[in-house]
């Protein structure tokens, strides 16, 4: 999953790129079957996700989750592999009426 800002929050300023799971439950990825793959994907997200979101609380930012993303080109731009995926993205900004 990667973060990234845009939204109606705060123009785009960037995105950070995760390194994926490598395992799950101590079951290797590889060996998992493409219904689990997208399993643990989608909660790997999730986890992130939060963690995003307790971080934004903390520093005083406004977050939303995104799953409308142009996926081609940010991973165009993150330079992802062909096996790498967008699962969501997040808008990370100012809270509106906040100074700066
Ligand atoms: C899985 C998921 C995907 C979402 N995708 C989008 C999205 O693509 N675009 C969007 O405007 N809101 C999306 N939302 C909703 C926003 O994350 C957010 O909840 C909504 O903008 C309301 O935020 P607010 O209460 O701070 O105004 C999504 C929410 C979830 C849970």
């Amino acid at each position: 999953m990667m973060s990234m800002v845009g939204s109606g929050l705060a123009q785009e300023t960037g995105a950070i790129k995760l390194p994926p799971s490598e395992t799950a439950g101590g079951m290797p990825l590889t060996r998992a079957s493409a219904e689990d793959k997208a399993f643990y994907s989608a909660t790997d997200a999730g986890f992130i996700a939060q963690n995003v979101y307790l971080y934004c609380a903390s520093a005083g930012l406004a977050v939303v989750v995104r799953s409308l993303v142009d996926r081609d080109a940010l991973g165009a731009a993150m330079g992802l592999g062909r096996h790498q995926r967008i699962i969501l993205a997040q808008s990370v900004g100012y809270p509106a009426g906040s100074a700066k």
